[in-house]
């Protein structure tokens, strides 16, 4: 299995590399510190955009915060290309989840709500089966410093498995991937996702 992995893997991580060099970019591939944190990915914003939710909710009860907010979803660009071409997800795949203010009234917005200010909170879901149980793992960043594992047992987990129309990734707010996945047949069969 690690010899079959390792020849495989070179090639695929020469070519990778020598792409981001050329183009002046990090290589899209999860990045782990010696205690297993992951590290930022800090080009994500040049990264393939998939969609935005305004105050999305999984509870039917109303918000109680009283914040409204945009989640703004990216993925790393080989991961994309893999998953245009199959409906699948390949090892090393990082969908990034980033939050920001929403606003209402501003320079001549007079209705409607855009995006203002910094990033709220940057979450990372990322697949790597040899790592981590059942495939994927959450990362919770605060900040640009590498961010710990959320723990298993946290409801981020069950929701995805459970509701994620491909692979525990909720392609079924994503319009672009949603037709790929319907034309690809990879859609998680369930009346409800
Ligand atoms: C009750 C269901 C539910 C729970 C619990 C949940 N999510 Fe999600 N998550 C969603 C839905 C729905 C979307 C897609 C829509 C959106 O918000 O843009 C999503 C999208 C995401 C994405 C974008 C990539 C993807 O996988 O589609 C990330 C990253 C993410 N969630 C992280 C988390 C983390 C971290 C937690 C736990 C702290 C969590 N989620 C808990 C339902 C859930």
């Amino acid at each position: 299995m690690s010899v079959k992995v390792s020849w495989i893997a070179a090639p695929v991580l020469l070519c990778c590399t020598m792409t981001g060099a050329i183009a002046g970019a990090a290589p899209a591939a999860p990045v782990y510190t010696a205690e297993g944190k992951l590290q930022l990915p800090s080009d994500y914003r040049e990264w393939i955009f998939l969609s935005s939710g305004l105050d999305m909710s999984y509870s039917k009860l109303p918000s109680m915060t009283g914040h409204s907010m945009f989640d703004n979803v990216f993925v790393d660009t080989e991961s994309y290309r893999v998953f245009v071409g199959t409906g699948r997800w390949p090892e090393g795949t990082m969908l990034l989840m980033e939050t920001r203010a929403a606003t209402e009234k501003g320079s001549i917005n007079q209705h409607g709500r855009y995006q203002a200010g910094g990033v709220m909170g940057i979450e990372v879901h990322v697949k790597d089966s040899k790592r981590f149980d059942g495939g994927w793992a959450f990362f919770g960043f605060d900040g640009k410093e590498p961010a710990s594992m959320r723990p298993t047992t946290e409801d981020c987990y069950s929701c995805h498995r459970e509701h994620g129309a491909v692979d525990t990734t909720f392609v079924q707010f994503y319009p672009t991937l949603l037709e790929i996945a319907t034309a690809k047949g990879t859609l998680k069969v369930t009346d409800k996702h």
